[in-house]
């Protein structure tokens, strides 16, 4: 339970190795982070949204393979994963390095390729992509919570510099940066 007292942050982001190992710690982190604000309700599909867009993120460096050789390793990007929340809503993004947009599969019966993001479509209230200015790309989806405790407000001091200054800031009554 939130008290002022004993208050979390209300942004967390983390930065991975883009390599595929990157998709269970990023499930662990947001189901720790999603613990710690008692955003329960919602746990498995925070998790969820986040594994595909984190196995979406990596794949689009090119880093597909699950042991990549010393030479490939020296070449791997970072990607970040942030969570916010606030007024029940959680915002999950995750940045990469490519400006190529996610896209939307047609889906066809027994396709292997081309559900992850139909699984985010469904699960999360809204999703899109922004462009930030310092390059590259977020892919965001908003989870609604049941019964969460978040605070009423994101505390200023917790909010990130230029990146936040997002359409899916601007979508989610997020507070941007002036
Ligand atoms: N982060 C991303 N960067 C670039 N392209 C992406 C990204 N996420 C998704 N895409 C594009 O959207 C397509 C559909 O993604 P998805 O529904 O997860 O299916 P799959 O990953 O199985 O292809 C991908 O094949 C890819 O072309
Ligand atoms: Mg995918």
């Amino acid at each position: 339970m939130y008290t002022e007292a004993s208050r979390e942050p209300l942004l967390r982001s983390q930065q991975f190795a883009a390599v595929l190992t990157a998709v269970g710690c990023a499930r662990a982190f947001v189901q720790q982070t999603v613990r710690a604000w008692q955003l329960v309700s919602i746990r498995d599909d925070a998790v969820l949204v986040a594994s595909e867009l984190v196995t979406n993120a990596v794949r689009s460096t090119g880093n597909t393979d699950p042991h990549p050789d010393y030479a490939a390793l020296a070449r791997v990007p970072v990607i970040r994963v942030q969570l916010g929340v606030r007024d029940r809503l959680l915002l999950v993004e995750v940045w990469d390095p490519s400006t190529e947009p996610p896209v939307l599969q047609g889906q066809r019966d027994g396709a292997e390729h081309g559900r992850g993001l139909h699984i985010v479509h469904v699960v999360s209230e809204r999703w899109g992509v922004y462009f930030p200015k310092s390059g590259g790309k977020v892919v965001w989806a908003a989870l609604t919570a049941t019964h969460a405790h978040p605070p009423d407000r994101l505390s200023d001091a917790a909010l990130p510099g230029d990146d936040c200054r997002s359409a899916a800031a601007a979508t989610l009554s997020l507070p941007t940066m002036p």
